[in-house]
């Protein structure tokens, strides 16, 4: 399934208003993880209350030790300050990378906005070398003003 076919699953998804929110992003993980080849890992972090740090959410894949992440450390803690997209094409050319898994090759991070505030992100990692496009960028941007739309109400 290509990602344009992936858009209205995601969108169906979150119409479920009788799931929780984490029940709803947990199925967003699930789809986008087996449905995109190159996705490996995917989850979403939010900020931690009025700590400046990251939490983890829902997630697909293998379970991380990362569940807390500082802001400004590794690609999401500098995505937290940055408010940009990171996509990371080697993660071993990275000096502030946090290893989840060995087998990680790539990365992307994209920031998710509520009401114009950076309050959490979702990330990918890929055991594919350099796997992400423009598509996927603007798909994860897609995802994340979808989700944003729940987050608002
Ligand atoms: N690699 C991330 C940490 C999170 S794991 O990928 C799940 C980073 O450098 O921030």
């Amino acid at each position: 399934m290509n990602l344009e076919e992936l858009k209205p699953k995601v969108t169906n998804i979150l119409a479920q208003e009788q799931l929780s929110v984490e029940h709803r992003l947990e199925e967003i993980c699930n789809v986008l993880r087996d449905n995109i080849s190159y996705y490996n890992w995917v989850g979403f972090y939010f900020k931690n209350g009025d700590k400046n740090e990251l939490k983890l959410s829902s997630f697909a894949g293998e379970p991380t030790d990362h569940t807390i992440i500082p802001f400004g450390k590794g690609i999401c803690g500098q995505v937290a300050e940055s408010n940009s997209n990171f996509v990371v094409p080697d993660v071993k050319a990275q000096d502030n990378y946090i290893a989840c898994s060995i087998t990680v090759k790539a990365e992307i991070v994209v920031p998710l906005f509520v009401n114009g505030k950076n309050i959490g992100q979702i990330d990918i990692d890929s055991n594919t070398i350099d796997p992400f496009t423009d598509k996927d960028e603007r798909f994860l941007e897609f995802v994340n003003a979808e989700v944003a739309k729940v987050l608002e109400k």
